[in-house]
């Protein structure tokens, strides 16, 4: 599956999209270590704060049904370049420390990041296993 594939992917998942009160469409399309495809779409909740980011949608998908690891992700929203938000950069580096992620506004016109660049200096599960490992640094 190519970059391509997965926008159209992610555009397919975009259409789903249930945002009854922002009215702003994402979709998610990522590719896991395994080459399966797992989609995602926003879904808003009347008390605002259950509301799911369509990356987190795709993410938590793949990962219940046992697919812990993502090569790439793309992104598309209602924006110029929709890009994900933080809490999702955040899931994305627990299961996509080197994924590939695509913003895209349609099939031809996209910019691919690695998550370093959208989330530097990033905390992740390496960092408590080292701790962990080394009895914690005051320890
Ligand atoms: N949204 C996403 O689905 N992904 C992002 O990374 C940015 C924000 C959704 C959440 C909400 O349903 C709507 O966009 C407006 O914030």
């Amino acid at each position: 599956m190519d970059t391509r594939e997965l926008i159209e992917k992610a555009l397919e998942a975009q259409g789903k999209a249930y945002v009854p009160y922002s009215n702003f469409r994402v979709g998610a399309a990522l590719i896991t270590e395994d080459d399966e495809i797992f989609t995602g779409c926003n879904i808003e909740i009347s008390s605002y704060s259950p509301t799911l980011c369509a990356e987190r949608t795709a993410i938590f998908k793949a990962v219940s049904e046992g697919h812990k690891k993502i090569k790439a992700i793309a992104i598309v929203g209602d924006a110029n370049f929709t890009y994900p938000c933080g809490v999702c950069r955040q899931v994305i580096r627990e299961f996509g420390k080197d994924a590939k992620i695509i913003v895209a506004n349609s099939k031809d016109e996209y910019r691919e990041y690695k998550l370093d660049e959208l989330l530097p200096h990033s905390f992740g599960p390496e960092n408590l296993e080292e701790a962990n490992t080394r009895g914690g640094k005051n320890v």
